[in-house]
């Protein structure tokens, strides 16, 4: 049955899981936008108010996602990878996972330092604050975590996605096709 390069019947991942990362992938995508671009964008555009309400919508998609996804098996990997660019695929999957968590999270503790402004869940209700001193040691932590690991994300998505788009093109594999 194998029509493409190494594989066999197309097993996709489980419909939840496609759409979580469909979801989170665009969010997370429009988050780092505007986040590297939002000091730019700021003379005829504000971007930050939607930027903090879509970090917290991520941060709330993402805990349900990693609680979903310890209740299955992903799909095999197919033939056409070796162990080595298994492992890769792993850990960037585990250091994304993790970053899911941690940007919205010291965004979260920044913005609570900054009493100004609330944390606006796209105009519908706003957001509890975290009891965070403008100024502390925990608000400069968060800040610059925020920015090093922010560009960190980036620097990982683009990877994540030529690779998913090596796969497709290039190695003709099914790995692009069963996230879809
Ligand atoms: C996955 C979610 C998020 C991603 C990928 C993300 C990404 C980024 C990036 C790349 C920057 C630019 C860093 C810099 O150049 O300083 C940034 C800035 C910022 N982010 Fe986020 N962010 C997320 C969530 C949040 C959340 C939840 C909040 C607040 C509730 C937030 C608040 C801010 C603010 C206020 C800035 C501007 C910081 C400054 O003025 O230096 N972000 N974000
Ligand atoms: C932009 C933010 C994105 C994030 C944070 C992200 C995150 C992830 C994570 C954590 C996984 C692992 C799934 C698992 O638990 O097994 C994954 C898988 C995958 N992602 Fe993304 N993703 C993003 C965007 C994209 C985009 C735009 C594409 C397509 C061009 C893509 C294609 C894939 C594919 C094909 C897989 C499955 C890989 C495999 O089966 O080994 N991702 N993604």
């Amino acid at each position: 049955m194998a029509t493409m390069a190494g594989n066999h019947d197309l097993v996709r991942y489980n419909a939840v899981a496609r759409a979580l990362h469909a979801g989170i992938a665009v969010m997370v995508i429009f988050n780092l936008v505007t986040g590297i671009a939002g000091d730019a964008l700021e003379d005829f555009w504000n971007p930050f108010p939607l930027h903090k309400g879509t970090g917290m919508v991520i941060l709330v998609l993402s805990l349900a996602r990693i609680g979903w996804r310890m209740t299955w098996t992903m799909p095999a990997w197919p033939s056409t990878m070796g162990r080595k660019q298994q492992m890769v695929a792993k850990l960037t999957h585990v250091v994304l996972y993790a970053l899911m968590l941690i940007l919205p999270v010291t965004g979260w503790i920044m913005s609570s330092a900054n009493s100004k402004y609330p944390i606006s869940i796209w105009g519908l209700f706003d957001w509890p604050k975290l009891a965070v001193a403008k100024g502390s040691a925990l608000a400069e932590v968060a800040h610059e975590g925020h920015e090093i690991l922010g560009y960190l994300m980036a620097g990982l998505v683009v990877l994540h996605v030529a690779a998913a788009l090596h796969h497709h093109f290039i190695i003709k594999d099914n790995v692009l096709r069963r996230m879809l």
